[in-house]
Formats: structure tokens, C-alpha cells, sequence
């Protein structure tokens, strides 16, 4: 297996082809529902650039970036948000594995307060950056990475939803052990980056998440995490009878069958 690191060259390069992108993006796309899908030429509904609407996404991507970072793309935060408004409905808790500064999160604490949800959102993280764990020939993170956050800032952070919330700061799988309790979740998103954490999550969570319950993956799709969120998705559900599906966003969700919790 090839390494997943970045090549010197590869690192010196990375910022200005991001800044390109991310140039392109806000000069054609930014603030139009309809966008160009590239690259087929169809003119497609993409609600994830017109963050100026009065849409309830876009109001809770400007309150989430008024109160910190956002790190995650706003295609894969629409997502996130879509599929959260559809298994708020369901029985059981939420949880996020993979907090950092708590971007994501808030979406997901925004989403159970919009729905008058009774809900708790579990968050796991170490808070402190990624383990030890971290596998040079698989990962494209190494330990320490995403050091740049605190449980303090998080919990600061998402204080307003503190009645929702529920933190877990530590390595995973140890920190499961506080919620033994849990019976049942409807919502689970995973965005751990590296294989060994991406497997740990979906041996504990996939047991517990309700049928119609959804899991979303971060990364799978990046070519950078192929050996790592990739490659632990494949190989977990490789015997499930429930498909992953794949998203354009570079996300995958796997959603829980309700004829069948078997394996293939
Ligand atoms: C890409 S960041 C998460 C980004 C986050 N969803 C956001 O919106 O900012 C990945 C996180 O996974 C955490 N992580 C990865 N493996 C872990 C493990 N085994 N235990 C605890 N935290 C882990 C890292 O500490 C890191 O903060």
C-alpha cells in the first residue's frame, strides 16, 4: 500500500490549489441556487452557495460561522443537515465522532432545538488532536494533527445548546464506555479521518443506530483518505446487507435496513 502522506511537494502545493479553487467557487458560485455541475454542463440546484437566503440552512451556516470555524465544506454541511432534519424524527440520541472546534456540531445541535427534539448529541473527541493511532502507511493525518481546539472552547462554544449536549473528551473507542447506557441512535456522523477510529466508531455505533437510522462518513470520497475513512467503511459493511452510498460531496452514508439486521 502506498503511503498516504503528502510528498514535500505535494504540502508546498496544497495551499495555493485550494485557494484557486476556493477563488473559482466564491467568483462563479457563491450566492446562486442554480450553479453549473461540472463537469456534465447541467444547470443544478445547489442551495449550499446561496448562504445569503433566508433558507433555515443558510441561517444556521451564518449563525455557525458567527460563533467559530467552520471546517467542513458547505455541500457536505447541507448534507449533514438534511439527513439530520430527517432522523430528528426518529427515536433515539445523536453523536458526532470527531468534534474539533465544534462546526459541525452546532449544525447538528441546531437541527434537535429546531425540532423541539428531547434528543441528546453525544460528541467524542479528544479535543486535544489525533491519537497515536494514526497509521503513516494508511492515513493521510498523523498524531497531533487538529491539535488547534480545546474542550473548553467547544463547550464554550455550544453553550447555549449545553441541555442537548453531552461531551465525551478522550480517545475513542475508551470513552464509549460512558454511554453504555444508550440504548438506540438515530443519527450518527462520523468524521474521525483515520481507518483504526473509523472502525472503531462503526463497531459500536452500527449496532445501536435504529432502523431508517442514517451514518454519515466525512472523507470517504478523497482520494487522500481512500486507505483510511475509505477503507474502513468497505470493510465494515462488507458483510452487511446495507449499501454505502456514495455522495459527489466526497461524504458516504449508510442507512439502517428495516427488514433485516443480519449480515449478508
Ligand atoms: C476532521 S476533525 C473533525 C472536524 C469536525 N467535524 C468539525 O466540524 O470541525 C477529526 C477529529 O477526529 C478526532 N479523532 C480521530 N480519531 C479519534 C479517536 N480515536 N478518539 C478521539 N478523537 C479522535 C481528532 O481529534 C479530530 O479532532
Amino acid at each position: 500500500m502506498k503511503g498516504a502522506a503528502l510528498s514535500p511537494l505535494g504540502k508546498l502545493l496544497r495551499r495555493p490549489w485550494y485557494w484557486f479553487w476556493h477563488f473559482l467557487a466564491k467568483f462563479f458560485f457563491q450566492g446562486r441556487s442554480y450553479t453549473i455541475h461540472v463537469p456534465f454542463g447541467d444547470r443544478v440546484f445547489t442551495p449550499w452557495f446561496d448562504l445569503d437566503s433566508s433558507s433555515n440552512f443558510a441561517q444556521i451556516i451564518r449563525i455557525v460561522q458567527a460563533n467559530g470555524p467552520l471546517v467542513v465544506s458547505p455541500d457536505r454541511c447541507y448534507l449533514l443537515y438534511q439527513l439530520a432534519c430527517q432522523a430528528a424524527h426518529l427515536p433515539g440520541d445523536m453523536a458526532e465522532c470527531g468534534v474539533f472546534t465544534g462546526g459541525t456540531a452546532q449544525i447538528l445541535a441546531e437541527v434537535l432545538t429546531r425540532h423541539h427534539s428531547s434528543a441528546r448529541l453525544h460528541l467524542f473527541d479528544t479535543f486535544s488532536g489525533m491519537p497515536d493511532t494514526a497509521l503513516p502507511e494508511r492515513d493521510y493525518h498523523s498524531p497531533g494533527d487538529f491539535s488547534g481546539t480545546s474542550l473548553e472552547f467547544v463547550r464554550n462554544r455550544l453553550r447555549a445548546y449545553a441541555s442537548s449536549c453531552e461531551f465525551h473528551p478522550g480517545f475513542m473507542p475508551d470513552t464509549f464506555s460512558e454511554v453504555v447506557n444508550v440504548p438506540q441512535y438515530s443519527f450518527v456522523h462520523i468524521d474521525v479521518d483515520i481507518y483504526l477510529s473509523v472502525l472503531a466508531c462503526c463497531e459500536w455505533f452500527w449496532p445501536r443506530l435504529v432502523p431508517g437510522g442514517v451514518m454519515v462518513f466525512d472523507d470517504y470520497g478523497f482520494y487522500s483518505y481512500r486507505h483510511a475513512a475509505k477503507a474502513g467503511v468497505d470493510e465494515f459493511f462488507a458483510d452487511k446487507i446495507e449499501q454505502s452510498l456514495v455522495l459527489p460531496t466526497g461524504q458516504a452514508l449508510v442507512i439502517k435496513s428495516f427488514s433485516d439486521n443480519s449480515e449478508k
